[in-house]
């Protein structure tokens, strides 16, 4: 494939790879986005931004090869389970076929986006231990790669079915348990400054989030970004007993695997100031809130 880019980005029209590509492109660089459909809305949009698309598919090796031309640093994304869309077993095949295309290429650093509760020991959720599985193959292979475990996203918490609209907010955590998290916008400038700069970070693991926030905070903020109180409560006992998927996520942040262990003032050293909850509901957290908070009521909806 003929280009002039230096990185590849998979998952380009989802939340991550958007969020690296928009940055990338923030810094001058010149992105290729790997696509399945050239004519998306997503896709027509990004490559108006300036993103070269190559189409392809994360079943097909043959295609991830090909995007990978001329390419020197690759970011690679997958969806999971929690999706609906791919099994624990697919996501896992899809992160060694990005890998074991990087290797066959000859790519120059690997960036892979993990999750934060990898690489501590098996959990049982098959979304995060494909992710410790993915990151030990990456290992095994001579692949110059850095690994980056993102915490929550604060946008996983606009999920329809969390309460924001009712007025009553549940999550995880209870009112001070403090839970780490990151936004995209800040996710995608770390991962786009590890991609520029693989002689600093190539070898390495990074837990990276970007605020430690309790239940209490999330009532503070949220109610005075809407203007009104919106009270902060964990998911009720009720809840938790009849939905496995949350009590056994609920039961990982309650043991530390998925509160987060990242050192935020070393990371904000590093890679500078990161988002707060207030900044990111004012700034580019803001329709999405505005949006979660005038949702008509539904079912929980959370990966
Ligand atoms: N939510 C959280 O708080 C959180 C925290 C840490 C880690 N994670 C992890 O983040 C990952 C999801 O990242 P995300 O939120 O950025 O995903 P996302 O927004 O759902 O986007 C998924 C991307 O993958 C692409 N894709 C899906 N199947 C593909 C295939 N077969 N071939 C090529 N491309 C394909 C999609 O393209 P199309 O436009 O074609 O569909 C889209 O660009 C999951 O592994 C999740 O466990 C989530």
């Amino acid at each position: 494939m003929a280009g002039v880019a230096e990185f590849l980005v998979f998952g380009v029209t989802g939340q991550q790879g958007g969020a690296v590509a928009r940055a990338l492109l923030a810094e001058g660089r010149k992105v290729r986005g790997f696509v399945r459909d050239p004519h998306s809305d997503k896709a027509i949009a990004l490559a108006e931004e300036g993103v070269e698309l190559a189409t392809g598919d994360l079943f097909d090796r043959p295609s991830i090869e090909r995007a990978m031309a001329g390419i020197k640093g690759v970011f690679s994304v997958q969806t999971s389970s929690p999706s609906g869309r791919v099994s624990d077993e697919q996501e896992v095949s899809q992160g060694k076929a990005i890998a074991d295309s990087a290797a066959a290429t000859g790519i120059k650093h690997l960036v892979y986006s993990s999750g934060g509760a990898a690489g501590k020991g098996h959990t049982g959720m098959g979304h995060f231990d494909s992710k410790s599985q993915i990151e030990a193959y990456i290992r095994s292979l001579p692949v110059p790669a850095t690994i980056t475990r993102p915490a929550s996203f604060m946008e996983m918490m606009m999920l329809p079915g969390m309460g924001l609209n009712t007025g009553n907010f549940t999550f995880f955590i209870r009112p001070q348990q403090a839970m780490q998290m990151i936004a995209l916008h800040d996710l995608g400038r770390i991962n786009a400054q590890i991609l520029c700069h693989p002689e600093r970070y190539a070898g390495k693991t990074l837990e990276i989030s970007g605020q430690s926030i309790t239940g209490d905070d999330l009532q503070r903020e949220f109610s005075q970004a809407a203007g009104r109180i919106i009270r902060y409560q964990r998911f009720s006992d009720d809840l938790l007993a009849s939905n496995d998927f949350l009590r056994k996520l609920t039961e990982l942040v309650d043991n530390g695997v998925v509160a987060g262990s990242a050192d935020i003032p070393a990371l904000e050293r590093e890679f500078g100031p990161m988002l707060t909850l207030a900044q990111w509901l004012s700034g580019p957290g803001k329709a999405l809130f505005e949006n979660a908070l005038n949702a008509p009521e539904t079912g929980i909806a959370l990966r």
